[in-house]
């Protein structure tokens, strides 16, 4: 053989040693080869499992895949390339054989309602958005627009409401709509939605699961029903995690219950004692009992975890104070996202809902005052310590 042939062919395709690799590989192969072309023809009918090209799926997506699922107790899960193409992914699934028709809640990520309005709507979904923790207002919704689909998140960004997954899967049943739950800040620690009735959990990698502010990613987790079609659509898209990315999100999720349950600790700490600052005006925790959900957060929460965002407004500020406010601290990220190591603050009226109308944020009650708090897993009293310094 000359060397080009042998450039490109020696050392490749063999398969790893017997002994089994104790973490799961990068595995970066665009295409697979088949022992015989009856095995690979077995692999692409689906009729024997096994990997045949990357847009498809993937070894290490797959590990992924089942950590996620068995933490999220579903039947199956799908590894994105953002927590927004998880979404697209699970509302298109849901909607397939369905009436196109969303009813949304009213406090979503701002990016959500963009996908609702201006991709969704666009294409001839009708979308109607209402305060799911109604479960009244929510049953004359959905009785009126007939969904297809609900969509809700398990604690809403940034005001924190927490529907009852339960009774709102049950309506969702009753109209023969799928139930879509964007769990993101609840986390599997807090909550599973496929447990409580929902079709589908899906959550923005990029934040708690992952963690260390370094991976863009979703998942979508599915129940039995729906992922057939779920797989089958993201075979013909190609919406999948990269490999590399999907490694990393894999890395992160072995240490998320750690520090979840760290972050829930600090944000309990710090909610406290922003509740007593002169300075602030409002605070936003889902462990306050006097939270307007705090009866469902008590049914549906294990005890002592509430989650770990804190927002709070500060009093009598516009824009410009609030950016002073920021600018003063020190080891608080001013950054986008949420769920990492390190704590962040965002200012949402100028990042996740930016996209929105003044009108449309004031109409879902987020004030020009508001910030949101991610906490870290740093200590509390120097959280508390550079709040305490930015806010004086
Ligand atoms: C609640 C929620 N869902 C979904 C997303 C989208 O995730 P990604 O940025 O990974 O696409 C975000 C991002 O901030 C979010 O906060």
């Amino acid at each position: 053989m000359n060397a080009h042939t042998i450039a490109v062919h020696a050392g490749d395709r063999k398969k790893a040693a017997a002994q089994i690799p104790v973490t799961t590989p990068i595995y970066t192969a665009s295409s697979y080869a088949g022992e015989s072309m009856e095995q690979l023809d077995r692999i692409f009918g689906r009729e024997e499992e096994g990997y045949c090209y990357a847009r498809y799926d993937n070894p290490t997506n797959a590990a992924l895949e089942a950590q996620v699922t068995a933490l999220e107790n579903g039947h199956g899960a799908l590894a994105c390339a953002s927590g927004m193409v998880a979404l697209q992914m699970a509302l298109a699934t849901a909607l397939a054989d369905r009436r196109k028709s969303v009813v949304a809640a009213d406090a979503l990520y701002g990016a959500s309602v963009g996908l609702l309005m201006n991709v969704l709507e666009p294409s001839g979904v009708s979308v109607r958005f209402v305060d799911v923790c109604d479960l009244e207002a929510l049953r004359a919704a959905v009785g009126e627009a007939r969904p297809g689909c609900i969509l809700m998140e398990a604690i809403s960004n940034p005001l924190l409401r927490v529907g009852q997954i339960d009774r709102i899967a049950e309506i969702a049943r009753e109209a023969g709509a799928a139930l879509v739950v964007d769990s993101t800040f609840a986390t599997p620690l807090l909550v599973r939605p496929l447990e409580l009735g929902a079709h589908f959990s899906v959550h923005s990698l990029t934040k708690y699961l992952s963690g260390h502010g370094d991976v863009l990613g979703g998942v979508v987790v599915s129940d039995v029903e729906h992922y057939d079609a779920l797989r089958s659509l993201a075979r013909t898209i190609g919406p999948l995690l990269g490999p590399f990315e999907s490694y990393l999100a894999m890395r992160g999720v072995k240490t998320f219950p750690l520090r979840m349950e760290r972050q829930c600790a600090n944000a309990r700490q710090v909610a406290a004692w922003l509740g007593t600052h002169g300075r602030v005006e409002r605070v936003y925790f889902t462990g306050d009992p006097q939270h307007p959900d705090a009866a469902a957060i008590r049914r549906l929460f294990p005890p002592g975890l509430f989650g770990a965002m804190v927002s709070f407004e500060v009093r009598d500020a516009g824009t410009p104070e609030v950016f002073r406010f920021m600018d003063g601290l020190k080891m608080i990220v001013r950054a986008t996202s949420l769920g990492d190591v390190h704590s962040m603050m965002l200012y949402p009226a100028m990042s996740s809902h930016r996209e929105l109308s003044p009108k449309h944020r004031e109409r879902m009650g987020i004030r020009d005052n508001l910030v949101r708090l991610s906490m870290g897993i740093e200590g509390p009293e120097d959280i508390i310590g550079d709040l305490a310094q930015a806010l004086g």
